[in-house]
């Protein structure tokens, strides 16, 4: 790489996007120009142009499901013209943004009642996967606009320490409980429900406290929220176009809305719509989301790279590892491609991360001198209102000086093996104004399109994920009281099962 900045003094210029407060350095790649101009040649042979246009035009391009992807629509505006066979979704979208805003701005203002008279002081947010992530990563990097007197809590484990010492530290009278699930069905959110709600039967007096104005529904399945017993008025809907993992823009935000405050998730919606608007109209040279894939397409499957590291140098942006987890690897672990045909290339990378700087006093010693090419996405926000001028320019030093070290390395004559970096180390350089809902949207966003672009040169469907559904079969298979269950499993899980049955303790419930 280094050989490429002396050759081309105009290297760094040349491979950065400006796209309106976010900006992209990708100078510090293992690629030249014959490289970026075979990659964006891949990009033009295959289909990502057409069928960027059949997603953004509602086409079923979930072709295992039958459904449309077209949660660019959840933050659209009129002129977006977004319709699904023919007919246009705006108003839809309108209409269940009206309620998102009504029914939070209320609770904000102390005007939403719990059963005793009292004002909402907290919101327990029930959910897994996409409807649990993108609200808790939303209102974790948005803190710095949150209500000061209204705290949101996340629990999606089915782990029962979570949901019971969650309940233990609140006031029942004072707390809203969300269950959010665009199936109503899954298994962990409908556990922490039921035991949130007898929390809430015991401690209130009630009977059916699902009916009360303590609880929320927030589905595609109203049927279901409805035979759950959740009253009408407060059940929030979503369409079934809305992917789970895609759904922190739809109803699925209604705790981030609370949180921050309608307008400000309208920026967060709006700065996603800029992103979609430059990824839909942008040359593939100049265009984030491409150029962000097409890296890692070269690592992947070029140069053989198993995982891409994600690095926020910014407390607030811990959760965006785990989020983009189950964006990349839910989304694009695939084998087959879209005509169901076996793959002889690899596809999504294993996608891993933290925080800098604590991430430089754990792993950043195989990234400096471990054997794995371990390509890096860093992302920080140049201002931040909520820390000061001297930590700040601690904390961003620090980010400089790794990724240059990354790249130029350390060899001196008489250095010592141990002591030799060897450089020549890619990363990408992602930097924010600052870490505002606008931003955050368009963040998100753009790791959404390029997990798209990938997901489409690879030609996989992006938008299923039927390798998370044998292992829920199982557990109910497990869960049954049929006593010839577990004969129908391998012998080491007959003997796991024995070895746990023989080892619980009497029940505490
Ligand atoms: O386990 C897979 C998954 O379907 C995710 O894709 C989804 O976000 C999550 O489960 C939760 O599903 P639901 O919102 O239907 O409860």
């Amino acid at each position: 790489m280094l050989e490429l900045f002396h050759q081309n003094p105009a290297r760094s210029t040349q491979l950065s996007i400006q796209h309106d407060e976010l900006f992209l350095d990708y100078s510090k790649n293992l690629v030249d120009e014959n490289v970026m101009t075979a990659l964006l040649d891949l990009a033009n042979q295959s289909s990502l142009k057409t069928h960027t246009e059949a997603m953004f035009d509602g086409q079923p391009i979930n072709t295992s499901e039958h459904k449309a992807a077209l949660h660019p629509a959840l933050r659209g505006k009129p002129e977006d013209n977004y319709h699904l066979n023919g007919v246009p979704v705006h108003e839809q979208v309108e209409q269940a943004l009206k309620r998102v805003s009504s029914i939070s701005e209320k609770i904000r203002q102390g005007r939403w009642l719990g059963s005793t008279g009292k004002a909402i002081t907290d919101v327990i947010q029930l959910g897994v996967g996409g409807s649990e992530l993108g609200p808790r990563i939303a209102c974790q990097a948005l803190q710095a606009y949150a209500h000061p007197n209204i705290k949101i809590h996340f629990v999606s484990n089915a782990d029962g320490a979570e949901i019971l010492s969650t309940v233990k530290g609140l006031n029942a009278e004072t707390t809203l409980v969300i269950i959010a699930s665009k199936s109503f069905t899954t298994e962990e959110t409908m556990l922490n429900a039921r035991s949130a709600l007898s929390w809430l039967e015991s401690s209130l007096g009630l009977s059916d406290a699902q009916s009360t104005t303590h609880v929320f529904g927030v589905t595609a399945n109203v049927e279901n929220a409805r035979s759950f017993g959740i009253a009408a008025p407060q059940i929030l809907e979503f369409e079934e176009w809305v992917g789970g993992r895609y759904s922190l823009w739809s109803s699925i935000g209604l705790c981030i809305s609370i949180s921050i405050g309608y307008d400000n998730f309208k920026a967060m919606l709006s700065g996603a719509r800029d992103m979609d608007i430059h990824f839909r109209t942008a040359p593939f040279e100049s265009n984030m989301p491409v150029i962000l894939a097409l890296l890692g397409i070269w690592y992947n499957n070029f140069l053989n790279a198993q995982t891409i590291a994600i690095i926020p140098y910014c407390e607030r942006l811990t959760l965006l590892p785990a989020y983009l987890q189950q964006l990349d690897m839910e989304s694009n672990g695939k084998s087959i491609s879209l005509n169901d045909q076996p793959l002889d290339y690899a596809t999504a990378p294993i996608l891993w991360g933290q925080t800098g700087t604590d991430g430089q006093h754990a792993f950043f010693q195989l990234l400096h001198q471990g054997s794995h090419l371990v390509p890096i996405d860093f992302i920080a926000a140049i201002n931040d209102p909520l820390s000061n001028r001297t930590h700040h320019r601690f904390l961003l030093n620090n980010l400089l000086a790794q990724a240059a070290v990354l790249m130029t390395g350390k060899k001196g004559k008489n250095t010592p093996a141990h002591k030799v970096y060897p450089g020549n180390k890619p990363s990408n350089m992602l930097l924010m104004n600052e870490l505002s809902p606008k931003n955050f949207g368009a963040l998100i966003a753009l790791y959404e399109h390029k997990v798209f672009v990938q997901g489409s040169i690879w030609n996989i469907n992006s938008y299923d994920q039927w390798g998370v559904e044998l292992g829920k079969q199982m557990t109910r298979e497990l869960m049954s009281d049929d006593s010839l269950g577990i004969e129908a499993f391998d012998s080491s899980t007959q003997q796991l099962s024995k070895y746990i049955h023989h080892h619980t303790q009497p029940s505490t419930d």
